[in-house]
């Protein structure tokens, strides 16, 4: 089997679609010649495309294609990952992500995921969704806003359970993440 240093990227990106979005519109993020590595061995090479607004835009291919890599690029998650280096530019909404004022906490903040495998604090389901809004001091109608964010999620009901592990099947904790991403309301 080839060594991973060796291969080349799989990664590749299909021609814009013509009636996919107004072009007046500027993009959510402009990726230009992204490329990354890990310990020099490369993940990703030269990827350029830009993301429209108010369109799903599916990043798709095999296992080790690096999707996971690219979607990390997007708010700096790969900054945690040690050998991890990337190069090109990541604009949002036209300023660099990578540039050196930028704060990556703050672009993290901004800038969310809901991850393939939700990964929960082993604390009780309220403390979970309620965490975000603790780190950021808005304590006010605390219970308010944990009750609305897993009524949104359409988990209020099979929340009786007080730990993350009595959400049992996969949709149902799809939903916990979201409600704890989403705590804006
Ligand atoms: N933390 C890391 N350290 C070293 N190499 C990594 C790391 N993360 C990913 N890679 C390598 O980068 C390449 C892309 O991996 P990545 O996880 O981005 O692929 P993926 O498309 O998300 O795969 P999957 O569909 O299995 O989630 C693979 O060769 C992988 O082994
Ligand atoms: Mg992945």
């Amino acid at each position: 089997m080839t060594p991973v240093s060796e291969r080349e990227p799989v990664i590749s990106v299909a021609p814009t679609r013509e009636s996919s979005a107004p072009s007046s519109l500027e993009p959510v993020f402009d990726l230009r010649e992204l490329s990354v590595s890990y310990g020099g061995a490369s993940a990703l090479k030269d990827v350029s495309f830009g993301i429209q607004p108010n369109i799903v835009t599916a990043i798709i291919g095999p296992s080790g294609c690096g999707k996971s890599t690219f979607i990390r690029c997007l708010n700096r998650m790969n900054d945690l990952i040690p050998a991890a280096k990337v190069e090109g530019e990541v604009l949002y909404h036209g300023q660099d992500l990578y540039a050196d004022e930028i704060d990556p906490v703050q672009v993290r903040r901004t800038i969310g995921m809901v991850f393939q495998k939700p990964n929960p604090f082993p604390k009780s389901i309220y403390d979970n969704v309620a965490w975000g809004l603790r780190v950021l001091g808005m304590k006010d109608d605390l219970d308010g806003r944990v009750e609305r964010a897993l009524q949104q999620a359409a988990l209020r009901q099979i929340t009786g359970a007080s730990r993350p592990g009595g959400l049992r099947r996969t949709s149902e904790s799809w939903r916990y993440a979201a409600a704890c991403f989403d705590r804006s309301s």
